[in-house]
């Protein structure tokens, strides 16, 4: 079967997932998240991952994330199996190849932007100068230069996710990976960072892949894995 039709099949695989299943057992019965899942991330991917609520999007991301791990099947990085890592170097793999971006943000309400942004890099003991100097760069790559020493609760919604953008890129992840990253913005601004996000996929060639269930964004995508019920829909 091809598992990722979207993709530039060239490129090498990042992330792979082998026939998942999640099967979540909630008092006296279960629920099916997913139900057999088979997908290929490349170098360069920039997929949408989209579908009505409940059909497993975040469940999906979780489990690509490695943030949670599947009932059944496999699950690769960079070719190796992450079900036999320990706890440990799952995580050091995950903050050395992964930025996550949630929908609500997650930024730290007392750190101003720049200190938001360079946080990541600091708990990598990095210099303070030289986390500063990146989160700048990378701040203004987003369009946030004027709002530096903001805190988050001045930011409108928008400016708040682009914040979580630059967070997520500052230590230079492979893969970045969204759980609904417009869901809380007017349909323009989230075009905006639909955009945003694509413009550096194509100079950083950096990985996206996120999910939405905002027919608007899939619309103006070009790659979308459609979810129904747990299972991946192929046209
Ligand atoms: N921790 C959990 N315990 C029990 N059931 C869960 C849990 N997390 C998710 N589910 C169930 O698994 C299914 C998939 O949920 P998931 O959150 O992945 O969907 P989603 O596509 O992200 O939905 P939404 O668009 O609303 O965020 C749903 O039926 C949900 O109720
Ligand atoms: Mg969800």
């Amino acid at each position: 079967m091809n598992t990722n039709v979207f993709s530039n099949t060239s490129a090498p695989v990042i992330i792979e997932l082998k026939n998942i299943v999640k099967t979540y057992y909630f008092i006296s019965h279960e629920i099916h998240a997913l139900q057999g899942i088979d997908l290929k991330i490349r170098v360069g991917d920039f997929i949408a991952i989209a579908g009505s609520s409940g059909s497993g999007k975040s469940t999906l991301l979780n489990i690509i994330s490695m943030l949670d791990t599947p009932t059944s099947g496999e699950v690769y990085c960079d070719g190796e199996d992450v079900c036999t890592m320990t706890d440990k170097v799952i995580t050091r793999f995950r903050s050395k190849k992964v930025g996550l971006i949630f929908q609500n943000y997650n930024l730290i309400p007392v750190l101003n932007v720049l200190e938001n942004v360079a946080f990541p890099l600091q708990i990598q003991s990095v210099k303070r100068s030289e986390c500063l100097r990146k989160a700048k760069d990378i701040l203004s790559q987003v369009g946030l230069s004027g709002h530096l020493e903001h805190r988050p609760a001045k930011l409108s919604g928008g400016q708040r996710q682009r914040v979580a953008i630059a967070r997520a890129l500052i230590t230079e992840p492979e893969v970045v990976i969204a759980d609904e990253p417009t869901a809380a913005l007017d349909s323009k601004t989230g075009m905006e960072i639909i955009d945003l996000m694509r413009s550096l996929n194509e100079s950083a060639r950096t990985t996206f892949i996120f999910s939405t269930h905002d027919p608007r964004i899939t619309s103006c995508v070009n790659n979308v894995l459609e979810l129904m019920d747990g299972k991946l829909q192929y046209n």
